[in-house]
């Protein structure tokens, strides 16, 4: 008999901020695949479990690993940062089962992720309308995000943006800000928000206008405001649009 996947958003970092579902289903699991960083993260939750974990860019391997495993007979948790459904892992092994038409048990398990976290660490600046972007143009065509940021800032969306600048992509961010500048004012809100709820989380408010001024890198989420969006008591509030 085949196994289950479960397939699982471990949230931020910090285990508190994980949902129980995904803690049940941990302690369910035999096997845990996952990427070193994330596995490290939940170490508490995994301890005399079989580990599977492996480096950066290896996910396509990963996820025929856990597909295998649960052929096996196994059940089997692959573990995501954030939630796996959003640049996961979830639909990477929901379109492999597809392909090769496997029939095996699996469940997603959500997880918060970055924007959430993010946002609730310097207010609430996605009281309205937003949209999630990301800038890692590995997998989509640059042509098509340009055209998702400047439908973005033309909806007056608030923007939560992943990926946001690595050491061999730093161009992206510059145009990113560029295009927002064409639609919103420089006095626009940004929050840059490190490495939320892990070791090292810092957040910074700042605007369109000075944004490229700030470290920015991939252990960052960046949060644009929309036209509304103030920054009042160090907090960044879109308003919802209630009379107060
Ligand atoms: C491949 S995406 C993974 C997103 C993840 N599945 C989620 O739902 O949060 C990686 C990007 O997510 C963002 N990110 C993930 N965890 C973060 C955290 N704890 N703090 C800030 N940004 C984070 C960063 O922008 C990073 O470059």
């Amino acid at each position: 008999m085949n196994g289950k996947i479960y397939i699982i958003g471990t949230g931020p970092g910090a285990i508190e901020y994980m949902c129980q579902r995904a803690i049940n289903a941990i302690a369910a699991s035999e096997v845990i695949v996952g990427y070193k960083t994330y596995t490290k993260q939940i170490e508490s939750l995994i301890e005399g479990k079989e580990l599977l974990s492996s480096g950066m860019r290896q996910e396509v391997e990963r996820c025929r690993q856990v597909i295998d495993i649960a052929l096996s007979g196994k059940t089997v948790s692959m573990i995501s940062s954030g939630d796996a459904g959003i640049y996961g892992m979830a639909g990477v092994i929901l379109e492999m089962l597809a392909t090769d038409q496997i029939e095996v048990e699996v469940e997603v398990v959500p997880g918060i992720t970055s924007a959430i976290s993010s946002a609730s660490l310097v207010g609430a600046p996605l009281m309205n309308d937003f949209a999630v972007i990301s800038l890692s143009d590995l997998m989509t065509p640059w042509e098509v995000i340009i055209k998702r940021i400047e439908c973005a800032a033309v909806g007056d969306f608030a923007i939560a943006l992943y990926n946001p600048k690595s050491r061999e992509r730093i161009k992206q961010i510059e145009i990113f800000r560029d295009i927002l500048l064409k639609h919103r004012s420089g006095e626009t809100p940004v929050a840059i928000v490190r490495d939320a709820m892990r070791e090292g989380c810092e957040t910074e408010l700042c605007t369109l206008s000075d944004m490229l001024e700030k470290e920015i890198d991939m252990t960052t989420t960046l949060i644009v405001g929309n036209s509304q969006t103030y920054v009042a008591q160090g907090r960044m509030i879109t308003p919802r649009g209630y009379k107060l």
